[in-house]
């Protein structure tokens, strides 16, 4: 009774001719980069992976350069743990070197992976927006029904996480929290929306191509079964 559903929100990549919108996965990229990676991998995106979003060789290279955390690798010359500055073809690097580390910031919780959250979650897209957006104070007849089931030291209330409470804080908590390059006015709802579309693009970047292959085949598939039924028509037509 507690548990809620995901609200719905018509994505821009929603439906059979859906497309990205390539302004709103620039605005979800900075939310991702500004808020997110402090605590969330995205193993499987690399940098030059970022040229879906419009993003040209010189501006993927800085990218790759300024981004925080740099590339783990091996000095050889000593064969130690070392980092150097990304590149376009490194994987976006992880902000803690091992899940111990991760663990120890987030008070014994583990930041998942986020490059295919909204495929490993029901009705991903809309579910990590509502989440987003969705902290609140538990309602006072959870205490009343369920008193097990009040957040825990270090945990928040959540109608949309499966068991109420999580160990993330809010992490869009005010307006303006990131500012945006084309002016767009950054409110939660607007971040929490444009990092969802983001991550939605980053689970399935060739969706768009997908759905429209879809149709060329179906489209493909009738005009052959006219033929067929054409052919079967003409093959028996004297045979009475
Ligand atoms: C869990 C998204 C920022 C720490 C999650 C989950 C999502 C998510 C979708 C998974 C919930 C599930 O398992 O179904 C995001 C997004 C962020 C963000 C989109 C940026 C807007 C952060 C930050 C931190 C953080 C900044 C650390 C300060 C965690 C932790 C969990 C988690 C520890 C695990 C919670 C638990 O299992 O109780 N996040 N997150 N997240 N996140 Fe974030």
């Amino acid at each position: 009774v507690f548990h809620k559903h995901p609200e719905h929100y018509d994505f821009a990549s929603d439906g059979m001719m859906g497309k990205f919108d390539t302004a709103q996965l620039q605005r979800g990229f900075k939310v991702y980069k500004e808020v997110c990676s402090a605590c969330h991998s995205m193993k499987y995106l690399s940098f030059r992976n970022f040229a879906d979003l419009g993003y040209n060789e010189d501006q993927i290279k800085a990218i790759a350069a300024d981004w925080a955390i740099q590339q783990p690798t091996v000095d050889p010359e000593t064969g130690e743990a070392t980092t150097r500055p990304n590149i376009p073809s490194d994987p976006l690097p992880s902000p803690f070197p091992n899940e111990v580390a991760a663990r120890a910031a987030n008070g014994n919780a583990l930041p998942p992976d986020l490059s295919l959250i909204t495929k490993a979650r029901h009705d991903g897209g809309n579910y990590v927006r509502s989440l987003l957006l969705g902290y609140q104070d538990p309602p006072a007849e959870l205490a009343e029904q369920f008193p097990d089931a009040m957040p825990g030291p270090g945990l928040n209330y959540n109608p949309y996480f499966a068991n109420l409470n999580l160990a993330m804080a809010a992490p869009i908590a005010i307006d303006d929290q990131v500012t945006y390059d084309d002016g767009t006015k950054a409110t939660k709802e607007q971040m929490a929306t444009d990092v969802a579309a983001f991550l939605i693009w980053a689970a399935e970047p060739k969706l768009v191509e997908r759905r429209q292959t879809g149709l060329a085949v179906l489209i493909f598939l009738l005009i052959a079964t006219g033929l067929a039924y054409m052919s079967y028509r003409s093959i028996w037509a004297d045979k009475k």
